[in-house]
């Protein structure tokens, strides 16, 4: 794991009209039927190889009590055996020594704690936890991958913010399944 050249992304999956969960939280409709004629696949071991090169997960303690509920129904935990950091104030159980909560500064948790550790830092949301990163200018990558479908409200990617952020997009893949994967480089970066 690099020390100097860690990289903060911010990636999740959104309704066209920028939802990333309905107002009460559930991910129902993550599951679209479309066919893009043309479009790219994921076979299972590029996404295994994928995978591998994330290093670390953060998350918000509602996402994370999403994934648990996930877990508990027997869909599984999807963050592998990679390091996962849950922000919260509570005292919220852990069911894998790979989860630590913590509660805080987040600057300086990603900036003197995960940086020096590890190189891709992967933020999966939720909203709340997303704006905040970007608000506090840790992200150097956002990652949107918009599915075929518009469900008219809910929980925005991202909280407001309080000021422009410009991005350069990077890279645009199309999908068979009609997901859309939108990769953009968070510019004024290397200044900041
Ligand atoms: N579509 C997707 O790809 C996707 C991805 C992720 C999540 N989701 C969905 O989004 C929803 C959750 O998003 P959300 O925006 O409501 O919540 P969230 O960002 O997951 O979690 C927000 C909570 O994290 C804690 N927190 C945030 N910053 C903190 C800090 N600096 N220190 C300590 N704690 C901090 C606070 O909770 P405490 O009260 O615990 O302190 C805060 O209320 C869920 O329904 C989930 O399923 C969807």
């Amino acid at each position: 794991m690099a020390t100097t050249d860690s990289h903060v992304t911010i990636h999740m999956v959104a309704s066209l009209d920028g939802f990333i969960a309905r107002k009460d939280g559930s991910v129902d409709w993550l599951e679209t039927s479309d066919e893009f004629v043309g479009g790219d696949t994921m076979d299972p071991e590029s996404i295994e190889a994928f995978l591998k090169t994330i290093d670390c997960y953060v998350m918000g303690s509602r996402t994370y009590e999403t994934a648990l509920g996930f877990e508990a129904k027997g869909l599984g935990w999807s963050y592998g055996e990679k390091p996962t950091f849950v922000l919260t104030h509570r005292e919220l159980p852990r069911t894998r020594d790979t989860v630590e909560l913590y509660s805080g500064d987040l600057a300086r948790f990603v900036n003197e704690r995960l940086r020096p550790m590890f190189r891709n830092i992967w933020f999966v949301g939720g909203g709340v936890v997303s704006g905040e990163c970007l608000r506090l200018g840790l992200a150097d990558e956002v990652r949107y991958s918009i599915l075929p479908i518009l469900i008219g409200d809910g929980i925005p990617f991202f909280e407001k913010l309080d000021r422009d952020i410009a991005l350069h997009l990077a890279e645009v893949k199309a999908y068979q399944s009609g997901m859309v994967g939108l990769r953009y480089e968070v510019r004024g970066k290397a200044a900041a």
